[in-house]
This record gives C-alpha cells, sequence and structure tokens, in this order.
C-alpha cells in the first residue's frame, strides 16, 4: 500500500515537474519564433517599418532609463560608462552554466510581467529564478502592438535587467538576496534572475499571526525605507508599492519587486509643483531652494507604508502600554508629521520596550505564588485549548516576557491549569510558552520548566 503512495507521490512530483518545463519550453520556443511569419505586400511592409521603428524608439527609453544606475551619484554625468553588465555580473555566484542542472519545483507567483519559479540547484539548495512573463499582459500588450517575439522579448526583458541592476547596487536585510543572473538563458529563453527563496507575503494570514510578527513586518519596512531614502543611489521611491512586491523568510519582510523603483526627486518651481497624491488624502511638500522636492521619495514610500501595511498590521492588538506609542506612530506616519529617520526611531522605541519589558511594569507580582514550579519537566498527553493569536492552530502557545507574564495570561484563562515555558525564542527574543488546561504524564526535559496553577487559583478564577 505504502509503495503505490510513493508511486502516486512521485508521479505527481514528476508531473508537476514535467508541467513546468513544458511551460519553460515552451516559452524558449515562443524566444526563438521570431525571425519567419512576415506580413505580405509593400503596405505591410512599411508599417511593419513603422511599428519596429516605435520599439526601437521604446527600447531606447528603456536604455536610458537604466542609465543612472551605472553611474556613480558622484560620477560624471557624461553617461559614457558602457552598459556593461557582464562586468558586474562576473561578480555574482550563480550563473548560466548552474541552471541547467536545475530542477524545478513549483511555481512561486507571477505578475504583469515576471514568473517566479521554485527550482533545486545540482547541490539541492532551494532559489527563485525571475523571467519574464511570456503570458503577462506586459508581454501580451507588445506583442499586439509589435508582432516582434523577440523585440518584445527585449522590451520586456529591461524591466529584469533594471531590477538586477538595482538589486546588486542596494544590498539591505529586508531587500530580497540577488544570488546571480543570466542574461541569455536557453532555459526560459532570456533574462533569468536568480533570487533567494521566500514566500508570497499573505495578508490575510499575516492578520490572524500574533502581533509581535506584525510588528517584526512593519519594523522591517520601515527599516528598508530608511535604507532607501539615502541608498547608494541617492533617494529611492517604490512607485508601485502593495504586498505583493514583498516577500517574506523566516518571518523577515523583503523587497523582490523593484522594477517601479525610481531615483531622482522631480524638480519644482513652487511649493504646488511637489504634489503627493493619494485616493484619500494629498499632501504638498516645500520646494527647496535648488528647485528639488526634498524629501518627496521617503515620504511617498511612508505614507504608502501607513495606508498599506501599518494601518493592517500595527494597532491591532498591540501591547495595552505599547498602544500610546503605536497610536502615535499611525498619527505622526498618517498625517506625514516626520520623515523616515523619525519615524524608524518611533519603531525602535518600540522594540526596545517591548524586547525590555518595560511595558509589563504593571504586573502583580503576587500572581506567580498561585503557580507550582517544576523544573526539567515537560508533559504528555497535553488537553489543549485553543486561544488567539497563537503560534500553533491547535494549541495555545503565546510568546512571553517571563514566567510572570505568562502567569499573568494562564491566569486570566478560566480553562488554563498549567503552562510549560521552553527554551525556544521568537525573533524579539521572548520566550514561547505553552498553557493548557490538563495533561496525563510529566517527563524529564532539561529545557523545559512546568508551572501548575494551584487550585485555589484555579477556583478563586472560576467564582469571578
Ligand atoms: N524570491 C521569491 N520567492 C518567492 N516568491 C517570490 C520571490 N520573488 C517574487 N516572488 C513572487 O512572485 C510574484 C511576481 O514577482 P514580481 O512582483 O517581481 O513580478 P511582477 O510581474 O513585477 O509583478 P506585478 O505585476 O505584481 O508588479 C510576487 O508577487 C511574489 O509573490
Ligand atoms: C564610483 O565611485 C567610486 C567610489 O566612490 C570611485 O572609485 C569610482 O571611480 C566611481 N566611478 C565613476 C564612474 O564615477
Ligand atoms: C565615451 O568613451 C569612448 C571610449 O571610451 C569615447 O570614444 C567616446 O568619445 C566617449 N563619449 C563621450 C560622450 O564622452
Ligand atoms: C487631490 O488633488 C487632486 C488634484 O489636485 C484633486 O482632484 C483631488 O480631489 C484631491 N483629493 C483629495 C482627497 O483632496
Ligand atoms: C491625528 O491626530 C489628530 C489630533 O488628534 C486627528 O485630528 C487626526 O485625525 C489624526 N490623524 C490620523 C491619520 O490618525
Ligand atoms: C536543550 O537545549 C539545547 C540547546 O538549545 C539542545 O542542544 C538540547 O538538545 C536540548 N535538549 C533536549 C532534551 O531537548
Amino acid at each position: 500500500m505504502s509503495s503505490t503512495r510513493t508511486l502516486f507521490l512521485v508521479s505527481s512530483c514528476l508531473a508537476l515537474t514535467l508541467i513546468s518545463l513544458t511551460l519553460v519550453l515552451k516559452k524558449w520556443h515562443l524566444g526563438l519564433r521570431e525571425e519567419g511569419g512576415g506580413d505580405d505586400g509593400p503596405d505591410a511592409d512599411l508599417k511593419l517599418d513603422l511599428t519596429s521603428e516605435k520599439l526601437i524608439q521604446q527600447l531606447r527609453e528603456r536604455q536610458q532609463e537604466l542609465l543612472p544606475f551605472y553611474l556613480n551619484s558622484t560620477g560624471d554625468q557624461t553617461g559614457n560608462e558602457t552598459l556593461n553588465e557582464e562586468v558586474l555580473g562576473s561578480e555574482q555566484g550563480i550563473g548560466c552554466s548552474d541552471l541547467s542542472g536545475m530542477t524545478v519545483v513549483d511555481l512561486l507567483g507571477s505578475g504583469y510581467t515576471k514568473t517566479v519559479l521554485k527550482v533545486l540547484t545540482q547541490q539541492g539548495s532551494a532559489v527563485a529564478l525571475k523571467s519574464v512573463n511570456e503570458q503577462g499582459s506586459d508581454m501580451r500588450t507588445c506583442l499586439e502592438d509589435f508582432r516582434d517575439p523577440q523585440g518584445c522579448q527585449e522590451l520586456v526583458s529591461f524591466k529584469l535587467r533594471k531590477e538586477v541592476i538595482l538589486l546588486q547596487r542596494l544590498k539591505h536585510p529586508n531587500i530580497v538576496e540577488l544570488r546571480g543572473q543570466c542574461r541569455e538563458s536557453g532555459l526560459v529563453g532570456g533574462m533569468v534572475a536568480v533570487l533567494e527563496p521566500g514566500t508570497p507575503l499573505q495578508m490575510i494570514q499575516l492578520l490572524q499571526s500574533p502581533w509581535e510578527e506584525r510588528f517584526r513586518v512593519c519594523l522591517g519596512l520601515v527599516r528598508l525605507l530608511q535604507y532607501l531614502s539615502r541608498s547608494p543611489l541617492g533617494s529611492v521611491a517604490l512607485l508601485d508599492f502593495q504586498p505583493r512586491q514583498f516577500i517574506t523568510v523566516s518571518g523577515e519582510l523583503k523587497l523582490t519587486d523593484l522594477d517601479d523603483a525610481v531615483v531622482r526627486e522631480p524638480s519644482c518651481r513652487i511649493d504646488s509643483d511637489c504634489l503627493l497624491q493619494f485616493p484619500l488624502r494629498n499632501f504638498t511638500l516645500p520646494c527647496s531652494s535648488s528647485g528639488v522636492c526634498e524629501g518627496l521619495n521617503q515620504l511617498r514610500n511612508l505614507y504608502n507604508a501607513y495606508r498599506y501595511f501599518f494601518i493592517y498590521l500595527l494597532p491591532h492588538q498591540a501591547p495595552a502600554l505599547l498602544k500610546p506609542l503605536v497610536e502615535e506612530i499611525m498619527n505622526t506616519t498618517g498625517e506625514l508629521k516626520k520623515n523616515v529617520e523619525e519615524t524608524l526611531e518611533d519603531f525602535e522605541k518600540v522594540l526596545h520596550e517591548y524586547k525590555s519589558g518595560l511595558h509589563l511594569q504593571n504586573l502583580q507580582p503576587s500572581v506567580i505564588k498561585d503557580y507550582a514550579v517544576v523544573r526539567g519537566v515537560k508533559t504528555a498527553g497535553d488537553m489543549d485549548y485553543r486561544c488567539w493569536p497563537s503560534y500553533e492552530q491547535q494549541a495555545c502557545v503565546l510568546s512571553v516576557h517571563n514566567a510572570l507574564e505568562a502567569a499573568h495570561i494562564c491566569s486570566s484563562h478560566p480553562q488554563c491549569t498549567s503552562f510549560s515555558l521552553s527554551r525556544q525564542r521568537t525573533w524579539t527574543g521572548r520566550r514561547l510558552a505553552s498553557f493548557r488546561s490538563g495533561f496525563s504524564q510529566m517527563l524529564p526535559d532539561v529545557n523545559s520548566t512546568l508551572y501548575m496553577r494551584s487550585q485555589a487559583g484555579v477556583s478563586t478564577a472560576a467564582q469571578l
């Protein structure tokens, strides 16, 4: 029986691989099929010339768009540094020759422009391959306009090339890591970026996760925005700023879609030239004496962070004593009263208080007296109950600063009769505590401490 199941598993894996490879090969053929299929008649030729003229024009514009990223902010502005991505690329690890030995295991995501596959390298480690999405609307629109598969491949590839250059220039823990690239891969017919693999950001899932994890995402975002506001390329604005431009890697937020990033801040004559428009709110910034809307890029990013992330993730279930600080952040970002640097300071302050347990000062220390402590013991045969937002779906697992905070939580849950503290810690260094309504056995475990609520404690709560 188990062998048929294994066979089934193997064949479904194979099927997936085959589907993906077929997809990949189809792309490859599409990439090759460019020269044939001409129109007939001199009029058609003329029309073709005009459209190809237009396509060449667009290709030129995309090329121009890449130029600023090759130049140092201090460098000369002649634009004469050659567009030599090979030179840049040579510092990178995984290259074209490594691609052929890879196995496609999953489709991670796709958008208007790009497709991302999860693949295993020959050494068995997983990476994400980003390439042009042949079925995407960017490609479709181009093909409708120009009927030139190779030209369109090249045109759409510029977005990925731009992204790769940006990923080479911008290095930060909250930006996806570029592990390599290949300019002309037979595998997918064009540019491929090799990235660290992650999980697409699931807003719904994140909404149901503990505040600590939601705060982590927001903090990561602000740290990213602070870096972008003074990056090696200058102040970077993300024009398309939606959750789907981000992934998480072990709970840490990372930016993955950079093709809509811009570097220069708009020039201006008067303040009203520096208008930041959002659907529900407009802001006008001062025009600097040098005729630039200074700070516009970072404030655009910050307000987008507020409206796409903070509103949903930050206030809900914040620890009671941190609420004033969190409300303050909501207000200053929602009104753009502070810049990114100052906002980051506010975030780091919240993190500091949370980590140090300062927000727990008011807890009654006597509560712990209701508990008998058994060190070096874990439980088995637990009777679990669910709580929210638990780190485990079928049980009540919460992060706590110390045993006292856990005791307060247990005493506030009528079902809770005991809890264990493990050595396992969350990203802030808080400890994970498991709360339960009963257990059948105690087992030795050096890494666990059991706290049993006294009968008196339980019945007092029951009376309340
Ligand atoms: N390294 C990665 N690991 C896992 N998933 C990823 C990774 N990079 C991107 N993705 C997923 O692939 C999707 C498409 O990537 P990307 O956003 O770069 O393409 P796009 O065509 O520019 O998308 P859009 O149309 O949303 O702008 C992303 O929304 C994300 O969910
Ligand atoms: C870019 O900057 C580096 C260091 O600041 C410098 O060594 C290099 O010559 C610059 N290149 C150009 C093209 O300006
Ligand atoms: C760019 O550099 C090349 C060779 O390095 C030179 O021939 C050319 O004149 C330069 N162009 C400009 C605009 O400086
Ligand atoms: C923002 O500005 C635009 C253009 O000036 C205007 O049409 C729009 O009504 C303004 N929106 C808000 C919410 O003020
Ligand atoms: C910020 O606070 C002020 C004063 O309390 C209030 O009027 C305003 O609506 C708040 N703005 C946001 C975005 O919360
Ligand atoms: C206890 O924790 C240490 C360090 O985290 C680990 O090496 C060890 O295996 C754990 N022991 C048990 C019994 O889980």
